[in-house]
């Protein structure tokens, strides 16, 4: 039997039961080419966090929801009082997601959970599993907005007035599902916060690793852009007097790319939504809706890049005579995770005896938030090709399992001492 002194060291998690959570869950908004389509807030959300809350309710475990819709489900340690460990991440999903992002960090936390169960372990403090909602930002911009509330990012009210692209707010479709809970968000400490993820970029797998020790995310702006111009006839409108809204964006979108090129290694820059007005062949686009998404590790750098794309914007409207709405969304700064859980992660994975690896997050996740309000740290384990945000994302059972294993490890660092044989089983 699996000894428990020591900080578990020789404990395991069931990587096979996990595999089969994730595939169960893969079900729920589940797309024709193996992805998943589980826009946050919509009934396939609803179903997904149904499903989960179900599985920790059978596991023993209490649930509670915040006003933003954040679930929290609670494994109770020996001592009530002692600040619980978390660990969780997010069950909604880009329009072509895959099975992993998300999802894995919180069928792992779940996973966990029903280890302890299994082998009678009772831990010091309470461990807890927690859904974030809307984390990819992809219905209700930003990203991390739930995660950013109860770290204090971010005040309620705007959380819960987000819009989606049909003006429904993310409070109000809270409450149409059925997860508009009443607990105050954040506010509560935490002995510590640890997140495990599929890693979403292709270092790890080009390193041979198993295990990424997540030293910190990256910075992140986020830009909504409109080019107004002047619709037109496609026939009678000389090329010269044109107002092309359309042109000024093609324009932008290329100096975006350049902006990311022009700061290597480091950047990346990205147009992922557009919108051209009224969207008709032979009408010349009176307006342009878009996008920018800009990423760096280094805070000063992304600065100069957004001082980059005020400027070419504002040249290329005054050139083409557009008129120019230009807001910046959202500022995530580049975190350093905590040095603690930094350091329990790396040592879980030497002690499981995994191939290891420090690296940086290239993606965002609601550690970056919770970061501002408890120790924190993340796992990654590769995923194939590092592709991620489609739906051929793909990973291993044994990968998944290891990061598992790790979680496990740290978590039971941090809630020990871990005694088995207790009355929990
Ligand atoms: C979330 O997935 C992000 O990094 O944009
Ligand atoms: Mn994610
Ligand atoms: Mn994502």
């Amino acid at each position: 039997m699996a000894d428990a002194a020591g900080g578990g060291r020789n404990l395991r998690v069931d990587g096979d039961r996990l595999w089969r959570s994730l595939m169960d869950m893969a079900r729920v908004g589940a797309t024709e080419k193996g992805g998943v389509c589980r826009l946050a807030l919509t009934d396939l959300d609803k179903e997904g966090r149904d499903l989960f809350v179900r599985w920790c309710e059978e596991a023993g475990c209490t649930i509670s929801v915040d006003r933003m819709g954040n679930i929290f489900a609670r494994r109770p340690g020996r001592n009530p009082d002692a600040q619980p460990v978390m660990t969780g991440s997010h069950l909604d999903s880009q329009p072509t997601g895959g099975k992993y992002d998300g999802a894995y960090g919180v069928l792992a936390g779940l996973e966990v959970v029903r280890t302890l169960n299994d082998l009678g372990v009772e831990t010091e403090a309470p461990v807890e599993v927690a859904v974030w909602t809307n984390e990819e930002g992809s219905r209700f911009a930003p990203a991390m907005v739930a995660s950013g509330v109860f770290a204090g990012a971010f005040d309620l009210e705007h959380g819960l007035s987000r819009p989606d692209p049909e003006g429904r707010t993310l409070g109000e479709e809270l409450e149409r599902i059925g997860y508009a809970g009443d607990l105050e968000c954040g506010n509560r400490e935490l002995a510590a916060y640890f997140e495990a993820h599929i890693e979403q970029g292709p270092i790890l797998e080009d390193e041979e690793k198993t295990i990424g020790v997540v030293s910190g995310g990256q910075a992140q702006r986020w830009y909504e852009i409109t080019m107004t111009g002047q619709e037109a006839h496609a026939g009678p409108t000389p090329m010269l007097t044109r107002r092309d809204a359309l042109l000024g964006a093609a324009r932008a979108v290329d100096a975006v790319n350049r902006i990311g090129l022009s700061h290597q290694p480091g950047a990346c820059a990205t147009v992922g939504m557009l919108d051209a007005r009224p969207n008709s062949r032979n009408v010349i686009p009176g307006s342009v809706f878009f996008t920018v998404d800009f990423r760096h590790p280094d805070d000063s750098v992304l600065s100069v890049m957004d001082g980059e794309l005020r400027t070419v914007c504002e040249a290329i409207a005054a050139d083409i005579a557009l008129e120019l709405e230009f807001e910046e969304i959202w500022h995530s700064p580049a975190v350093a995770f905590d040095a603690a859980c930094v350091e329990a992660v790396r040592s879980g994975a030497k002690e499981c005896e995994y191939t290891y690896m420090d690296i940086v997050s290239g993606a965002g996740h609601d550690a970056c938030y919770v970061a501002r309000v408890a120790p924190t740290g993340m796992i990654f384990v590769p995923c194939e090709g590092g592709i991620s945000h489609n739906e051929i994302e793909s990973a291993t059972s044994e990968d998944l399992e290891a990061g598992c294993n790790v979680l496990l490890h740290v978590i039971l660092e941090f809630a020990g001492p871990a005694r088995r044989g207790s009355s929990w089983a």
